[in-house]
């Protein structure tokens, strides 16, 4: 195998306000992330899934998923980047790919353009372009200056690097307390310029209450 998936899933979910965790909602007949399981799973390319999970995560052990031979849990941390840097340390390829536990409408022709991508020693990551309009605030709930759109991209994961770039970025940059919110920022910080690839926007972060019905109507279309 080229490639490892690590999954960060150690999050608390505080914006769904839900009972569980989001990733352990129900979702097209399992849960969020088993959903996000399986996408990376039919993948002939990658062999290790990683999922970082909360040390005490009373959730991942009851999944169908979480005796799968190719998966393997470890302890996340209290950052997204902390719960990453652990997993990086039983990656054995020389790749490595991050995807976040709550993006389950992943399609295999973005995985692979990613995985491809990523294959350059800037590494990449999935990218939609901004929508609409673009204002700056002015701090005082009026628009200071509109900006221009023609340069900005929403971040989406999967982000694909060279597994040594990446452990060595995300660990400079968490000890010089640089803000770290993606794989792709402490390549930044380091230096890269990872490539973008534009990538489908229905691959949406499940992060409120509304978007679990999304995820479930962009499931159903093939
Ligand atoms: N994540 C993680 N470790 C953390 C924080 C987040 O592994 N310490 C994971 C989440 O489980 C999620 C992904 O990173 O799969 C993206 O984070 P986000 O959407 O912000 O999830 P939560 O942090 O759980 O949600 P919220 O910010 O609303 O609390
Ligand atoms: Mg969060």
């Amino acid at each position: 195998f080229t490639y490892t998936a690590i999954v960060p899933a150690a999050g608390v979910g505080s914006r769904m306000a839900a009972d569980r965790p989001k990733q352990y909602l129900t979702l097209a007949g399992s849960t969020v992330l088993e959903q996000t399981l399986m996408r990376l799973l039919e993948h002939p390319a990658i062999g290790q899934i990683i999922v970082a999970t909360a040390e005490q995560d009373p959730w991942f052990s009851q999944l169908l998923l979480a005796r799968h031979p190719r998966i393997l849990r470890v302890n996340g941390g209290r950052e997204r980047a902390d719960s990453v840097l652990n997993a990086l340390q039983e990656v054995e390829t020389g790749q490595v790919l991050v995807h976040d536990a709550a993006r389950p409408c992943l399609r295999r022709a973005d995985l692979d353009a990613v995985m491809t991508a990523g294959l350059h020693p800037q590494g990449a990551i999935l990218a939609s372009r901004v929508r609409d309009t673009m204002k700056r605030g002015n701090g005082q709930g009026a628009i200071a200056t509109s900006v221009s759109r023609d340069e900005l991209w929403h971040a989406l994961t999967p982000q694909c690097f060279a597994t040594a770039s990446l452990q060595q970025a995300l660990t400079e940059a968490l000890a010089a307390g640089a803000t770290i919110t993606d794989e792709a920022s402490a390549m930044e910080w380091a230096g890269f310029h990872p490539q973008l690839v534009e990538g489908r926007s229905d691959n949406i972060k499940i992060t409120r209450p509304e978007d679990l019905a999304l995820a479930g109507f962009f499931l159903q279309q093939s």
